[in-house]
Formats: C-alpha cells, structure tokens, sequence
C-alpha cells in the first residue's frame, strides 16, 4: 500500500512532469544506456532518435502521476506496456535498472524541485508501479507457456 502522503506528493509533482517529460526520459535513456550499454538491444533505437519511445515512456510516467490512486484506470496502458515488455523480453530484475535511471533523471532535470521528499515518494511509487508491471508480466509469460504445451 502506498501512503497518503506519497500519492499527494506523487500527485503534486504531475505538472512539472508534464512540462518536463520528454527531457526526463530522454535523459533517463541516456543515463541507462550508458551505464547497462546491453540493454539497447532490448530497444528499437530508431524509436530512441526521433523521441517516440521516450515521449511514450513520458506519457506513461506523467498518467501514473495522475491516477495513482486510482490504478484501475490505467489498466489499459498497463496491459499495451505489458505485452510489448513481453515482447522485447523484460525481466523483473531490470526494473530497478530503470528506476534508479529514472529517479537520477528526474533529480538533474527538476534540481531543486526534486526534493528529498520528492524523490522518497518517488522512489515508493516507481516501486509499487514496477510491481503491478512484474506481476502482469509474469502471468503473460505463464500463459504463452501455457500456449506452447498445448501446442505440443
Ligand atoms: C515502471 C517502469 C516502466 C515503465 C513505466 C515503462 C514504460 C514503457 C512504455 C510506455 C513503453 C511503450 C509501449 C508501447 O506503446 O509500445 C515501453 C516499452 C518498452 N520498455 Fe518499458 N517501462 C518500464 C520498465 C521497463 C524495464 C524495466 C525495461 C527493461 C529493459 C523496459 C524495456 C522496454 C522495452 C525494450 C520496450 C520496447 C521499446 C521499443 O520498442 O523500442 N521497460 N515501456
């Protein structure tokens, strides 16, 4: 369960993420890129060049914002992430990957917006949203599995 507290700090941190999405994710992209240089080959790097992939990362990070007292109505950006994470092989254990890239993104392009406070309610609600994502992912795995032996 994620406070009180961290959701309306959360919630209150969705304008300037609005404002400065794309260079948030765009400099997360770079951050992960740089330090896990293997996982660009998880990626469509065309989608990195023109800023589709980080304006759909942005989109993604910016709704989580605003609903994330209220999952239910992002089930369906959940489910179009899920399978395409599926696709491209994500494993639960890159998602802290992502978030430490994400949280260090979010601190050099907010400065000192990103407070401490900010940054510990982030770092509870990116968390809690990988969670939902694993959690998904791992019972799309379970059911292509499925698929397959009944295949045999
Ligand atoms: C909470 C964390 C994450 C969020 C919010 C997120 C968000 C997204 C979004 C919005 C897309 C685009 C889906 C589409 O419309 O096609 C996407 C795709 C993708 N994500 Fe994530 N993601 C997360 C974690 C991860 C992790 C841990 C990895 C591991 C490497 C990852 C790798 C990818 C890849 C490879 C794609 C496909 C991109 C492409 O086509 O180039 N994501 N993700």
């Amino acid at each position: 369960m994620i406070s009180q507290q961290t959701i309306n700090i959360v919630k209150s941190t969705a304008p300037s993420l609005k404002k400065h999405g794309q260079q948030i994710t765009t400099r997360m992209y770079e951050i992960m890129f740089r330090n896990h240089p293997e996982i660009k080959e998880q990626f469509d790097m065309s989608a990195q060049a023109d800023g589709s992939q980080p304006t759909r990362l942005a989109t993604a990070v910016y709704g989580y914002a605003t609903q994330i007292d209220n999952l239910p109505a992002l089930k369906s950006m959940v489910e179009k992430i899920a399978h395409r994470h599926v696709q491209t092989h994500v494993l639960p254990e890159q998602y802290p990957i992502v978030g430490e890239s994400l949280l260090q993104a979010m601190k050099d392009v907010l400065g000192q917006a990103a407070t401490e406070e900010v940054m510990s309610a982030w770092t509870e609600a990116y968390q809690a949203l990988a969670e939902v994502f694993i959690n998904r992912e791992h019972d799309i795995y379970v059911d292509d599995l499925d698929k397959l032996s009944v295949q045999k």
